[in-house]
């Protein structure tokens, strides 16, 4: 069975990653995941500059998701380079790291530095899509400037396999995949969180400092689902899925309707070894769809 995967220019030994923001900086799992079985590990975002995140309550559970507004609370990227890069860089899988620029010129410069100080990093994903943070760094919501974002980080960083992170709070998100691939990204991830709120009805009061968040966990699954079979229809670039996947069935769902590879979030919070679970369940269940390899399943759907 091939399990092996390529996302443009990005060879991954399976298609199972943990998503952003839920695995921290990988050292905080190693006692829980066995990191060898994972086919790649995305760590927190990062930014240029340190940033505390929003007032706390950060997070909120929902009936069958949870909601959070973190703030892309890190200690920025040169600590990055300094304290989580010397480790990532010994983890048995690929590390694609995650920025997150307040302007697309910091998104560049950025990218820039990564060039300069990521070695050992397998690719970048651009976190263009966080829905938690004031002054909007939501830029996926525009084409051009998705483009130009990730055209730009391209050429800052040419040797690094760029992944573009979309939000699903938009109306068409088919548009901007088009233009991360224009703009000659590797794939994108499809999707970050969808924005909510919680209300405490009594206080009348919401219950998130930040008063709205992103939902993520079973709850958006079909929602993604719809978002990935847009995108893939499109078979203008690789995706990779990307909400509320659990299980070896949510996995192959969203192989069937496209994906060329899976990341694991809010999973993670309940159930560590969701990860590796998956991708010890996918030999047989790629084997009773009749398939010797993950690609021959990847977009199948009838
Ligand atoms: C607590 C929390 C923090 C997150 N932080 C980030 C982040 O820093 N960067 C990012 O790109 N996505 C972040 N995400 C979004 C996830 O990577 C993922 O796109 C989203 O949660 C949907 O997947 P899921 O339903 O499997 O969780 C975060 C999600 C959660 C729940």
């Amino acid at each position: 069975m091939v399990l092996s995967i390529t996302l443009g220019r990005l060879r991954l030994k399976n298609p199972v990653l943990v998503a952003s923001g839920t695995f921290g900086y990988a050292k905080e799992m190693a006692a829980l995941v066995d990191f060898a079985k994972l086919g790649g590990i995305v760590p927190k975002t990062v930014t240029a500059a340190p940033r505390a995140g929003n007032a706390p309550p950060r997070t909120v559970e929902t009936p069958s998701g949870i909601l959070n507004a973190i703030g892309l609370d890190n200690d920025g990227l040169e600590h990055f380079f300094t304290h989580h890069l010397p480790y990532l860089r010994t983890v048995p899988t690929a590390v694609i790291g995650n920025i997150a620029g307040k302007t697309e010129d910091e998104f560049v410069q950025m990218a820039k530095r990564v060039h300069e100080a990521g070695q050992g990093l397998a690719g970048l994903e651009l976190n263009l899509s966080c829905p938690n943070v004031s002054g909007g760094l939501d830029y996926a919501t525009d084409a051009e400037v998705t483009k130009r974002i990730v055209r730009c980080c391209r050429d800052a960083c040419p040797d690094l396999p760029l992944i573009a992170k979309l939000t699903p709070n938009m109306t068409d998100i088919v548009v901007i995949a088009k233009a991360a691939a224009d703009g000659g990204a590797d794939a994108v991830s499809a999707v970050n969180t969808f924005v909510g709120m919680a209300i405490d009805w009594r206080r009348k009061k919401p219950i998130l400092g930040n008063i709205t968040g992103g939902l993520s966990g079973p709850a958006i699954k079909p929602l993604a689902l719809r978002a990935v079979w847009r995108i893939a229809k499109l078979k203008a670039i690789p995706v990779i899925g990307i909400g509320g996947i659990g299980t070896i069935d949510d996995a192959m769902e969203f192989l069937v309707a496209g994906a060329s590879a899976v990341q694991i979030g809010t999973a993670n919070f309940y159930d560590p070894t969701a990860s590796v679970r998956i991708v010890e369940a996918l030999p047989e269940a790629l084997a009773s769809l009749g398939a010797k390899s993950v690609a021959e399943v990847v977009g199948t759907l009838k």
